[in-house]
């Protein structure tokens, strides 16, 4: 097992873990054989070819279409990413990690201690991640963003990008990225937000029958305040919305 996986490891609450945890891939496997998706969105993020083109084809495409072929959410991606991303000897989760393509960018500059764990249940894309995103600070584990490994208040900086729209229960996501933070802690949305041209019933309801949620404009930001998070703060670019917030210290 690599340093920077047994590390991730030693952060893991033994009351959340299966008996069996398999590391042989490379990743900590806290799900076994996967499940049958219960949507078409994310029966494609099981997908092996979708995983091998989602980080340098799809998902540049993607940021690009949020904002209607503009620059406004790659730029703030930009700005984001060097935040999330500081120097320091800090733990950083990226849940829903997908190929691992913010993960190892989230880690390069942290120091000492300092570790990134990517998660994410598709074995196809934490596969991806292991093999081209590592790092000597990076880790990855299969596992439910629903049902996080980690103790409460354990993580300095938590974040979930272009991820909850897909989710089932993105609530109950959403009180996972603030049970886990740490106190003085940050946790980071990337996600969908109704716009007027995403706001009539014809675009919604097609959006859900793939499985592709869009978010009330106070939904994200109001589940996190519920939750005991300070400082939230929305920024809508097209048609997506980043939210930051922090845990009291
Ligand atoms: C579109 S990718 C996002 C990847 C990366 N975060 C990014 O911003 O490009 C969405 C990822 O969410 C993962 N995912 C969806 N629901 C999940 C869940 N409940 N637990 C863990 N991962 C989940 C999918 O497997 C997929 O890899």
């Amino acid at each position: 097992m690599s340093t920077a996986l047994a590390r991730a490891r030693q952060l893991l609450d033994p009351a959340r873990l299966p008996d069996g945890i398999d590391d042989s891939h490379g990743y900590l496997d806290l799900l076994g054989p996967p499940e049958a998706a219960p949507t078409s969105s994310l029966w494609i993020m099981q997908n092996p070819v979708f995983a091998r083109i989602y980080e340098h084809a799809w998902r540049p495409v993607f940021t690009r279409l949020f904002s209607l072929g503009g620059t406004a959410t790659k730029k703030f991606d930009a700005r984001l990413v060097t935040h999330l991303g500081r120097a320091g000897e800090r733990t950083v989760l990226d849940v829903a990690c997908g190929p691992g393509n913010y993960t190892r960018r989230l880690a390069q500059r942290l120091t000492g201690d300092g570790l990134c764990i990517g998660l994410d249940f598709s074995i196809p894309m934490v596969t991806r991640a292991v093999a081209r995103n590592s790092g000597p600070r990076v880790a990855y584990i299969r596992g439910d963003a629903g049902r996080l490994p980690f103790p409460d208040n354990s993580i300095d900086t938590v974040c979930c990008l272009a991820a909850l729209y897909l989710m089932p229960e993105p609530d109950e996501v959403i009180d996972e990225l603030a049970r886990v933070v740490s106190p003085g802690g940050e946790v980071a949305i990337f996600t969908s937000v109704r716009t007027p041209l995403t706001a009539p019933t014809v675009v919604a309801k097609l959006a859900k029958l793939g499985g592709y949620h869009v978010f009330g404009r106070d939904e994200v930001t109001d589940r996190l305040r519920n939750a005991g998070l300070v400082d939230v703060e929305q920024t809508i670019t097209g048609q997506a919305q980043y939210v930051t917030a922090r845990k009291p210290a």
